[in-house]
């Protein structure tokens, strides 16, 4: 630990407090740290890229809050439309200009998107355009991938039976198992995997919803032509595809990875980016389909605070910040001075890292030289290793992902001299890793 870090006593006796009183302490549970060990660090406050902690302790964030933070913390003009919304009253239950404003920028950035809907989560927005496709396709079953996260609704808990071609069993206790058998679990960058769902299921498949670029079980990289093919695909067997950008929408691109790749799926859901940091999702896309949601159609979808003015005028102000500062550009310089600087330092791969990166998203893959094309294949020993260079990390003043599982974001916030003392500690942290044949 660096001289100028203090044991965390304040987020200790917070944690034991919360344990008290909220399941495992934590209100969702990777913030917990038990994939790392050791005692979440409760936090204080955030500015720009830095978090401060209850004990003083200050940390270059690349979590940031899992991803909505992509102008960092406390950014002034989102504070600013927060405070003026916010005076205004916090929520109405009745239409506002605020929620029209939003939904006329996004669809003019996302191309698929005629039309959206806003929810209050990520977790609601792949709920309801699951249902959405059900309603439009009259059709019950559903394809997932392995190792890919779409929020916690419990068809979506669910991995792959006895061998692909079968329906899912939960992963979850309380999602009966009739629920997971109407998912069915492939395999991502195999098309194959798909296809015999398709053969098997005829006629019963109403959509394939996929991570494009999955960022929940590591960060895994598309093959060429499997998106497309996909989306293809699904056409070819009357499903609809639902791009699930919770993570990558208005992070890898404008309009997401359908916007960097010149996709048109069907339907695309997103959140994180989108709410500026307070609780906003999104579901939209093809006009047609989406007609098809109450008022105007028969799949019911609703929420008291969805729309809501203050989250609304938060995520507009993000996306203004990023549409002037030509914001797409900066963090693909920012994530690939931060990946040539690491690559300079150490030779990765002789230590047993490999590192995937997707513009300002990153992940270091700790079980060996390459990163796998399955998310669902990553090796036992990285989340080991991991632990290792979290705490090194954290240590020495740098804010990683509590899990070995998830990404790191860069984002406008961070400037060279916090990439360049973060690539330090991680180098550092890197030379000191055990061997891979040592990790249990
Ligand atoms: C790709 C993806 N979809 C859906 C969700 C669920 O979003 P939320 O946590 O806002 O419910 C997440 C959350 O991390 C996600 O990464």
């Amino acid at each position: 630990m660096t001289a100028s870090m203090k044991s965390p006593e304040k987020s200790e006796s917070l944690f034991k407090r919360a344990q008290a009183v909220i399941p495992g302490g934590v209100d969702s549970p990777v913030r917990a740290f038990g994939g790392v060990g050791g005692t979440p660090r409760f936090i204080a406050k955030g500015e720009g890229c830095q978090i401060v902690d209850v004990d003083g302790n200050k940390y270059i964030d690349f979590c940031m809050s899992w991803g909505p933070l992509i102008l960092g913390h406390a950014h002034p003009k989102v504070i600013d439309a927060i405070q003026s919304a916010i005076k205004k009253g916090t929520s109405f239950g009745a239409p506002t200009e605020a929620e029209v404003l939003l939904a006329e920028k996004l669809c003019r950035w996302v191309g698929p998107v005629d039309q959206v809907r806003f929810v209050s989560s990520g977790t609601e927005a792949t709920m309801s355009a699951i249902r959405l496709a059900r309603g439009y396709t009259e059709r019950d079953l559903i394809i997932k991938f392995a190792g890919c996260y779409h929020g916690h609704a419990d068809y979506l808990l669910v991995q792959a039976g006895s061998g692909l071609a079968t329906f899912g069993t939960p992963t979850s206790s309380g999602v009966p198992a009739d629920v997971a058998k109407s998912t069915l679990v492939a395999k991502y960058n195999s098309l194959d995997s798909v296809k015999t769902y398709f053969e098997n299921f005829k006629d019963q498949i109403a959509c394939v919803i996929v991570e494009p670029i999955p960022a929940n079980s590591g960060l895994i990289l598309p093959e060429q032509g499997f998106l497309q093919g996909l989306i293809d695909l699904c056409h070819e067997h009357g499903a609809l595809v639902i791009f699930d950008e919770v993570i990558t929408g208005f992070r890898v691109s404008r309009a997401g990875v359908a916007g960097k790749y010149g996709l048109t799926p069907d339907l695309m859901t997103f959140g994180k980016v989108i709410g500026g940091g307070l609780p906003v999702g999104a579901f939209g896309g093809n006009k047609k389909i989406m007609q098809k949601i109450a008022p105007l159609g028969s799949v019911y979808q609703a929420g008291t605070l969805s729309g809501n003015p203050v989250a609304m005028m938060a995520g507009l102000a993000t996306l203004e910040v990023l549409e002037s500062e030509n914001a797409y550009s900066q963090l693909e310089k920012r994530g690939a001075a931060f990946e040539s600087m690491l690559r300079e330092a150490i030779t990765l791969e002789d230590h047993g890292v490999a590192m995937n990166r997707v513009g300002s998203i990153f992940w270091f893959c700790l079980g060996g030289k390459q990163c796998p094309t399955d998310p669902s294949a990553i090796a036992p020993q990285s989340a080991a290793r991991y632990r290792e260079l979290f705490h090194h990390a954290l240590d020495n003043g740098i804010y990683l992902a509590p899990s070995g599982f998830e990404v790191g974001f860069i984002g406008l916030a961070h400037g060279e001299s916090d990439l360049k003392r973060a690539v330090e500690v991680l180098a550092d942290g890197i030379r000191r890793l055990p061997p891979l044949e040592q990790s249990a």
